[in-house]
């Protein structure tokens, strides 16, 4: 750009190099056998070698190709969920993602989900995804999300359209609710998941039916092709939604969270505009942004 930002389609151009080979080295150590798998909020909620290593790898090549920036990732930092500074700068305290990127106008910040579906990955259900998304100045502007273990790869830049294998993506033409098949997640938090149960018990019957796939970004991947013609959850992390979300948006999707909220920790719906709303109010209804 004239102003020496980089355009989404640059930013675009990295990330796909960078999650590709980030995607290789998760297949490969998950055809190596998982190692070191620990536990991070709960006792399900899983952590792998290969998750540290894949972020390490995406870290170090964002590092290389743009020494300024910042990666914001799920792993980095002791507690998860911390940003790796640029070149020479101190690292924020890990365990809380920093609100947006420091440093002057045009800054870029990465969001890396080193392996999204991480409890998938460690069964060897071949639905584990990297996800990784360009910012600036605080808006996404370019994301790839790339099964790792099928080689699918879903890629959008903001205003320029989502697309897989060179095909433009349009999401779902449905348009009645009670049509519609309806993707979701849960938390790692028994208590969350309980309150999230109960949603879905209420909801399973005004809808054509469920699906629970494992990993967030991968859902809004399938919601942008119309695989699956809506998508909601709540307790999803940036890292989550980043790549997944500008997909799904330049899909023609909506991506919002209830009542004129942007998408983000306390819901994600991500749905056709005739269905958002039936959908959303549905949501609203049975407080699926209550509870814990
Ligand atoms: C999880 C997956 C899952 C979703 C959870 C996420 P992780 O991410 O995306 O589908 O329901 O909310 O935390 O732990 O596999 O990276």
């Amino acid at each position: 750009m004239p102003d020496g930002r980089p355009t989404p389609q640059e930013l675009l151009e990295i990330a796909v190099t960078v999650a590709r080979q980030a995607a290789a080295t998760a297949r490969r150590m998950r055809a190596e056998g998982v190692a070191e798998v620990a536990t991070k909020s709960t006792a399900t909620d899983v952590v792998t070698a290969a998750d540290r290593a894949v972020e390490r790898q995406v870290v170090e090549s964002i590092r290389r190709l743009r020494p300024r920036d910042r990666v914001l990732g799920e792993e980095f930092g002791p507690a998860g969920g911390g940003e790796a500074p640029a070149a020479g700068e101190e690292p924020t305290g890990g365990g809380r993602p920093a609100a947006a990127p420091a440093g002057g106008p045009g800054a870029v910040r990465w969001i890396v989900d080193p392996i999204d579906g991480t409890v998938n990955y460690l069964y060897g259900l071949p639905h584990y995804a990297v996800s990784l998304a360009a910012e600036v100045d605080g808006e996404v502007v370019a994301g790839v999300v790339r099964n790792a273990a099928t080689e699918d790869e879903w890629t959008a830049t903001r205003g320029g359209g989502a697309y897989r294998a060179g095909r433009r993506l349009r999401g779902s033409t449905e348009t009645d609710l009670a049509q519609s098949l309806v993707a979701t997640g849960f938390g790692y938090d028994p208590v969350r998941r309980a309150h999230q149960g109960r949603v879905l018990a209420r909801l399973i019957d005004q809808v054509r039916d469920i699906r629970r796939f494992g990993a967030a970004a991968l859902d809004l991947c399938l919601a942008a092709e119309g695989m699956v013609d809506a998508y909601f959850e709540r307790g999803l992390q940036p890292w989550d939604l980043a790549a997944g979300g500008l997909v799904a948006r330049e899909a023609g999707l909506r991506v919002a969270g209830l009542s004129g909220a942007p998408a983000g920790p306390d819901l994600v719906i991500a749905a056709p505009p005739a269905i958002f709303k039936p959908l959303h109010d549905r949501l609203v209804r049975l407080d699926a942004a209550g509870g814990p």
